[in-house]
């Protein structure tokens, strides 16, 4: 078959299933983008994403106007014309930690109503190791074949990942389906240079890894992935804690440990910790199936119980420094997406160092260049928000950078401290150049950096 011919159906417009529509549709082929929300698929028919992404609404644009992107709500309509179905559909946390799989098989019941004969499902949703044992069987009787295909992109640059990507993992018991799924990304590296010129991104020309596995490895090389780079960050925080006793400075540890090419420098960037839809979740969801499978996971524990507890160590120092007391003091919280890049504010730290902040008497001003209307409805009432920096930093008496903007970390210091009531720059991520802040004569407070 013409590859350019394929007809393929993405289930679920999150994060994942709107960067991957987006990335296909402007690659040759017809997809359909199914999601259940009209809001969602509104956007999307307007040539926008829900979210903000740099270089997604571009393409978006470009394959609506040229009918190659269909946002729909019906699988009849999509899923009976695709031969291909990937299921990026959300795997929300249950309360226990465990990852909430409703989703997952419903939108894999509901296409089995109508797939094709010959077809490949595609799970690109993170699930725990063993899922896709459970979902094939649905499709037993359909010769359909199954395989899962993890996603590694970050938001933030989800297009850069998914065009230039280091790896593409392929797992399922078809070699024949695996193979098939692997040509999609080959036709996506062929036609990469194209696509990020209509997104208006810069790539870096990288030959990525086709890895092709059985199923329940390439479930368990998601997870795993991310809860190493989750422990990265909590074992980076453990000796920020350490250097805060000592004149030692993390920066210049990690810098110098990290050079050691068995270690690398990457994710070893102490601060206030992880957040974001991912991260909290896969590390929760490992340790349940661990525990699942009889297995103890003791090193995730640490790492989520030493990540959970960054917020209140930074806004106890911060506290110290101000002396002692936070009730009644104006303090400026400056960033509540989970990271710079992106509107999202899942799980976001800053969102936690704003309401504890709250919790001690202080009154929050807060601002993010994109996440504050996503961040208001999980901040405390007390919290206030603005729509720019100099105005939620004016007459404060201290001011918590926590997302690594880079409106924030090239800022304009002594204008800050103008606007300043009082003099402490709280530098949550270790993102700021400590000698901009002391030339405004300001405090710096950073996590384990003199
Ligand atoms: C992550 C994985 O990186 C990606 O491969 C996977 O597909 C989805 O999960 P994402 O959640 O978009 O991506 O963000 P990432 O850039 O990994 O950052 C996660 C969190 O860790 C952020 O809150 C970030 O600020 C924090 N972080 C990251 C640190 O605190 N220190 C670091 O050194 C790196």
């Amino acid at each position: 078959m013409n590859e350019n011919n394929k007809i393929i159906t993405v289930l679920g417009t999150g994060y994942v299933g709107v960067t991957t529509s987006a990335i296909l549709s402007n690659a040759g082929y017809t997809v359909y983008a199914l999601d259940i929300s009209e809001d969602r698929l509104n956007a999307l028919r307007s040539g926008k994403s829900f979210f903000y992404e740099e270089g997604l609404n571009p393409l978006i644009k470009k394959a609506v106007d040229d009918k190659t992107l269909i946002p729909t709500s019906s699988y009849e309509e999509a899923v009976s014309k695709s031969s291909i179905i990937f299921s990026c559909v959300g795997t929300p946390d249950n309360p226990d930690g465990s990852s909430n799989l409703e989703y997952v098989f419903g939108a894999a019941k509901e296409s089995a109503k109508f797939i094709q004969p010959g077809s490949v499902y595609v799970q690109k949703s993170t699930v725990p190791v063993g899922t896709g044992k459970e979902v094939s069987k649905i499709f037993k009787d359909l010769d359909v074949s199954y395989t899962s295909n993890p996603e590694f992109l970050r938001e933030g640059t989800a297009l850069f990942d998914t065009l230039f990507f280091d790896r593409i993992v392929v797992g399922g018991n078809s070699q024949q389906a695996n193979n098939q799924i692997l040509e999609i990304y080959k036709t996506v590296e062929q036609k990469r240079s194209d696509i990020s010129k209509i997104a208006g991104i810069i790539g870096k020309e990288i030959s990525g890894e086709y890895i092709s596995t059985g199923l329940d490895s390439a479930e368990l090389i998601k997870v795993t992935a991310n809860a190493f780079l989750a422990l990265k960050i909590s074992f980076a925080n453990s000796i920020a804690k350490l250097a805060d006793k000592t004149d030692a400075n993390v920066v210049e540890v990690m810098n110098a440990v990290g050079a050691d090419p068995r270690i690398g420098r990457a994710f070893l960037n102490a601060g206030r910790g992880y957040g974001g839809g991912c991260f909290p979740k896969d590390v929760s969801g490992l340790i349940m199936s661990a525990e699942q499978n009889g297995v103890a996971m003791e090193i995730m524990e640490a790492a989520s119980s030493v990540n959970n507890e960054m917020a209140s160590y930074i806004v106890n120092n911060a506290k110290a420094k101000i002396g002692k007391e936070l009730q009644g003091k104006k303090v400026a919280v400056l960033g509540l997406a989970f990271k710079s890049g992106t509107s999202d504010s899942r799980k976001s730290p800053g969102i936690k160092i704003a309401n504890l902040l709250v919790n001690e008497g202080a009154n929050v001003n807060a601002y993010d260049p994109e996440a504050n209307e996503e961040a208001s409805k999980d901040l405390n009432g007390g919290v206030t928000i603005f729509k720019s920096l100099n105005e939620c930093v004016k007459d404060v008496d201290a001011v918590f950078i926590t997302t690594d903007w880079p409106e924030f970390k090239e800022a304009d210091f002594s204008k800050i401290a103008d606007l300043m009531n009082g003099n402490l720059i709280v530098d949550c991520m270790n993102c700021i150049q400590i000698s901009n802040v002391v030339a405004a004569n300001l405090k710096y407070l950073g996590v384990g950096r003199k």
